[in-house]
């Protein structure tokens, strides 16, 4: 069942309901109230009977007179009055309207009567009421009994007012629920088909807001946020891909003219040497590449993904010395830890050891790189939660305008591309992998003097 059905069925229910029970409490009181009424009258017509016979000049055609001259809203009554002598009750009175049903004294009746004084009984659509009385030095007993007509006739006309109340009422909240429910899924119907109708070929579309005030606003804006982060992430797969397959393509065109070139004509050793190994240089960094795309592919993943485990900082950052001199003997890297006393886990940080360590060389392989002395002075502090690692070099600094770019895939700032080689996606990769580490990469540098890369992890909790 659609939304639509389901909100128009559950309200109608539930108006239904509410309905029902107001009209049955409507009903219920009138009819105990008339029911009431009509007892007090019994009962005043049953002590004025009673009153009128106990008077000095009491006949049975005075009181037959009073009966068929008053006006009285008891229809169809019947009364009898009787006198007890000797354990017998002998009838003093009767009196019958016009088409009444005669009321006699039952054995059943004075049962009631000997265990309370007055009650009342129904016999058909007719009440009635006995009373035991004494009246001079006798005991009497007066009953009287009518239709009461005006109540039925009163109630059956409230029966019907409510009966097309109650219906109509229903019908009326059926349309408005309807209509309401109606509007509402309406909305709820476009924003659907306007997502249906977006794919990657047209990611830019965004879905109407209209006023944007109530809930289903609120979704569509929040749909169209989500559509500007998933456009945002196409676009930069989009230039990543387009990016690595130029440089990809780079090597590998330079590779097949130089053997293009090297194959027109006989050439001596020397000159198939220096092709060989021209061609070698292009593959290596061919390799480089490739080896750097996988790392970046592999740092891309959620955290779920990696091997996560306590790494001690100050001993990954050991082994780097020696592994930067194996890229270039000139390279040097300068090592100064904050004084840690006796804490030694000081340093200790939840993470993959593998990426961190990848992290770091590439920063302080940039800082040896780009540097005039080819030294990297590299410190390491701590504070309570967190974990500092710097890297510092007298190199050319970074133009404030490459700020934002330099960690962007494939970004080389310092234009000496052939004196300085590189892929442009060393700090992509570390500011990846810093992130899924929840750390940050703060830089300070200034245009000919230097710069200084400040790596921050939060410290191992376990271990703090
Ligand atoms: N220590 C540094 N000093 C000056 N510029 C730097 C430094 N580190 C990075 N850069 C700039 O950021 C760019 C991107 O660095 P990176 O992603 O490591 O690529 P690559 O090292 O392959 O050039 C570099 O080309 C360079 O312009
Ligand atoms: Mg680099």
């Amino acid at each position: 069942m659609g939304i639509k059905n389901r909100i128009t069925l559950t309200f109608t229910l539930i108006i239904t309901l509410i309905l029902l029970l107001l009209c049955s409490a409507v009903y219920i009181f009138s009819y105990r109230d008339r029911v009431d009424h009509f007892r007090q009258r019994l009962d005043g017509k049953a002590s004025n009977t009673a009153i009128l016979i106990n008077t000095k000049d009491f006949s049975d055609d005075m009181l037959s007179m009073v009966n068929e001259s008053v006006i009285s809203s008891l229809m169809r009554k019947s009364i009898r009055v009787y006198q007890q002598t000797d354990d017998k009750y002998y009838p003093i009175f009767t009196y019958d309207d016009d088409g009444a049903t005669p009321l006699n004294l039952q054995n059943g009746m004075l049962k009631l009567l000997a265990k309370k004084k007055k009650f009342f009984f129904e016999d058909g659509s007719r009440t009635g009421i006995a009373i035991e009385k004494k009246i001079g030095q006798k005991n009497h007993i007066v009953l009287v009994s009518a239709y009461d007509e005006k109540s039925e006739l009163w109630l059956s006309q409230l029966r019907t007012i409510l009966i097309i109340f109650f219906f109509s009422s229903i019908a009326v909240s059926l349309g408005i629920v309807y209509m309401f429910a109606t509007r509402i899924t309406a909305s709820i119907s476009n924003i659907s088909d306007e997502v249906y109708h977006i794919s990657s070929a047209n990611l830019s579309q965004r879905l109407y807001i209209g006023e944007g005030k109530d809930e289903l606003g609120k979704l569509a804006s929040n749909v169209n946020k989500l559509l500007d982060k998933l456009q945002a992430s196409f676009d930069t797969q989009r230039r990543f891909i387009s990016n690595a397959s130029h440089e990809l393509a780079t090597p590998l065109t330079s590779i097949i003219s130089q053997m293009d070139v090297a194959l027109q004509k006989e050439r001596t050793n020397e000159e198939y040497r220096k092709v060989i190994n021209s061609v070698k240089d292009d593959m290596r960094r061919l390799a480089l590449l490739l080896k750097s795309l996988l790392e970046i592919a592999k740092a891309s993943g959620s955290p779920g993904g990696i091997e996560l485990s306590t790494v001690r900082i100050d001993e990954l950052l050991m082994s780097l010395p020696a592994d930067i001199k194996r890229i270039s003997q000139l390279y040097d890297v300068r090592l100064d830890f904050d004084d840690f006393a006796d804490d030694d886990t000081a340093f200790c940080v939840y993470g993959n050891p593998a990426l961190l360590y990848s992290a770091l060389r590439n920063i302080v392989h940039n800082a040896c790189k780009f540097s005039r002395t080819k030294i990297a002075y590299v410190y390491l502090g701590f504070t309570d939660t967190h974990i500092t690692v710097s890297v510092q070099d007298d190199g050319p600094g970074i133009a404030p305008e490459d700020y934002d770019l330099i960690f962007q895939p494939f970004f080389r700032g310092y234009k000496q591309d052939n004196l300085i080689y590189g892929t442009g996606l060393g700090l992509a990769l570390t500011h990846r992998i810093v992130s899924l580490h929840k750390g940050q990469i703060v830089v300070d540098t200034e245009v000919g003097k230097g710069s200084t890369f400040r790596v921050v992890l939060p410290r191992d909790e376990n271990k703090a």
